[in-house]
């Protein structure tokens, strides 16, 4: 007992002791050790204040985009015929016809090398005749394609990926009419919290042949804000720089008067000190934000020299430097911003170089919800994935529709909540739990992405195949036409009555579609009178004496003020209702 409690209590010193010396040693290095230790209390929850970001808006996605992905099926066993087949299926299956538009190929298209400039390729082997052929053949069949990469150094599947790449990678799938990106998250580094403390800041202009410091700011010209302060550094030849500018500490601000407008090169003199990571900063002049990575090692000298090309206009310039980083969502806004800004960039500069008609890239975020994307996706991207993989089995639908459920809020015409692509007609889904998957996922205003074989709902002379279950549940026109309503507010939870979940949306219209579905595992009796979702402030439904009632599987229409009906076990019944 005696030895244990000795052991507990040199444990319990030696950490105080590392504690104490990591405290005292960030302090003496003009770090704010106590916002540092902040991440610790909120892992999960961005600290960035993105209030004043415009959604992302690029245009499209204006409702729940719908296709194909190729991942749910053929994960890495996809090549060109496969997916040649599977647009051709789209558009004989009649699947194209109902609003499926986007051929996604997701993991594995690519090729481990990339070419001889850098760029992303197909496989050379499975897409011998290379993604641009490809594309163009399935865009002849009024079809768009969708390509997949990962914010890490690699993809799910290990294959090349856009962590540090954003902008050549971004105009390169633009360059080839790609018009959806899905941006998975394996492989991914953290931007680190870590700012250096900065001796000065110096501007250069580029047009100058001559060597001249034209102007120089010290800690002294720059308004410090939040923890921001000068201290000593007696390693510096200065002997001092701001500091506490890591982890949303504080922020420096320089005001430039005295400069012709015109290209500059800023250099950071910083403090050099070891560290795991590369330290960084945003610089942001004019608006304009610049990020800075710090290089994490320390050489042979104390101070180090790290550049960015800014834009200065005549008059009154700003130059902020903070580093806003404290939480893993914070790096992921950060991360998953940066490819928006590429991705919108490359396609209108594509259209401006070709003088065609900008094609705009649907952005889909799969961070799979770690960082509550619901937070802040719908500054960043189109679309954010709210959980981990979906499985064709029955509690991974129903795990996946209760999170994405309480999150209604956060989604509307070009952003929504993505609770992963369809698993209707995989596994050994019952009709009743696919029929309830796809309605919830259509409830939900998720988008519609198809996992299955597709090639597996055309017949020999490429027609639909009569009484494919699965194809009859996915082209279900007034299920989709709920989910693609223009007004774009998702479901929202009504009441639970034993096992039974009443949820509903609000449509354009004013019409109300509201799913009974029956999560239990017998058969429920629910009874529901309408007067419950009049007094809804997100329903807006009108009260009235009567009711039309549309179910939307029966296709039956009754006049009533309230719904009476039995369910089976893992069923939903959706019904259209509208105002008399
Ligand atoms: C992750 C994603 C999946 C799929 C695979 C591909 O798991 O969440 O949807 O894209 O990677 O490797």
């Amino acid at each position: 007992m005696i030895t244990f409690l000795i052991i507990l209590l040199a444990i319990i010193l030696i950490a105080v002791v590392l504690f104490v010396s990591w405290f005292l040693s960030m302090k003496a290095n003009g770090k704010c050790p106590l916002c540092a230790i902040k991440k610790l209390t909120i892992p999960r929850r961005i600290t960035i204040d993105t209030s004043d970001a415009n959604d992302y808006d690029n245009g499209v996605a204006k409702t729940p985009p719908m296709g194909w992905s190729s991942w749910n099926t053929f994960r890495n066993h996809i090549d060109q015929d496969l997916i040649m087949e599977t647009a051709n299926a789209l558009v004989d299956s009649g699947l194209a016809e109902a609003g499926y538009q986007y051929v996604n190929l997701d993991d594995c298209w690519q090729s481990s090398m990339r070419d001889e400039d850098g760029k992303l390729q197909g496989d050379l082997k499975t897409f011998s005749r290379g993604i641009p052929a490809l594309i163009k053949d399935i865009n002849a069949l009024g079809l768009k394609v969708g390509l997949y990469s990962s914010n890490g150094s690699l993809t799910c599947e290990d294959m090349p990926a856009s962590l540090g790449n954003e902008v050549i990678d971004a105009k390169t799938i633009a360059s080839w009419g790609c018009e959806f990106f899905k941006y998975d998250f394996c492989h991914n580094s953290v931007i680190s919290g870590d700012c250096p403390a900065i001796e000065k800041i110096e501007l250069n202009n580029l047009n100058e042949t001559q060597y001249n410091s034209e102007l120089t700011l010290n800690p002294e010209d720059a308004v410090l804000s939040g923890r921001a302060k000068i201290i000593n550094l007696k390693e510096l030849p200065s002997g001092k720089a701001i500091g506490y500018l890591n982890h949303g500490a504080g922020a420096a601000e320089f005001t430039v008067t005295t400069l012709p407008h015109g290209k500059y090169a800023l250099t950071i003199v910083h403090q050099k000190t070891f560290r795991r990571r590369d330290s960084y900063a945003q610089v942001i002049v004019n608006g304009v934000m610049h990020e800075v990575f710090f290089p994490h090692g320390k050489g042979f000298s104390d101070s180090g020299r790290t550049q960015i090309v800014v834009e200065l206009k005549d008059g009154e310039n700003t130059i902020k430097i903070s580093n806003p980083v404290v939480t893993v969502a914070d790096s992921e806004y950060i991360q998953y911003s940066r490819m928006g800004r590429a991705l919108k960039n490359a396609s209108k500069q594509w259209a401006q170089f070709t003088q065609t008609e900008e094609k705009p890239i649907v952005y889909s975020i799969c961070e799979w919800g770690t960082g509550m994307p619901w937070i802040w996706g719908r500054k960043a991207g189109n679309m954010w994935r709210t959980t981990h993989d979906i499985m064709p089995i029955w509690t991974s639908i129903v795990a996946l529709y209760n999170f994405t459920l309480k999150h209604y809020q956060s989604a509307g015409p070009g952003a929504w909540n993505d609770p992963d692509m369809l698993e209707v007609g995989n596994g050994k889904l019952t009709e009743d739990e696919n029929k309830s998957h796809f309605s919830l996922w259509c409830m939900l205003a998720a988008p519609l992405m198809l996992g299955n074989d597709i090639r597996k709902f055309v017949d020999g002379n490429n027609n639909p195949v009569e009484g494919n279950a699965a194809l009859k549940i996915v082209t279900n026109k007034q299920l989709i036409a709920i989910d693609q309503d223009p007004l774009g507010k998702p479901a929202k939870l009504i009441k639970k009555v034993t096992g039974v979940d009443i949820i509903a949306r609000p449509l354009l219209n004013g019409d109300v579609a509201v799913c009974l579905f029956n999560k239990s595992s017998s058969a429920k009796n629910i009874h529901l009178d309408l007067l419950d979702l009049v007094n809804d402030q997100y329903l807006l439904m009108r009260k009235a004496n009567e009711y039309e009632l549309h179910e939307l599987w029966s296709d039956k229409r009754t006049t009533a003020t309230a719904i009476s009906t039995s369910l089976a076990k893992h069923s939903v019944q959706v019904y259209r209702i509208k105002t008399l």
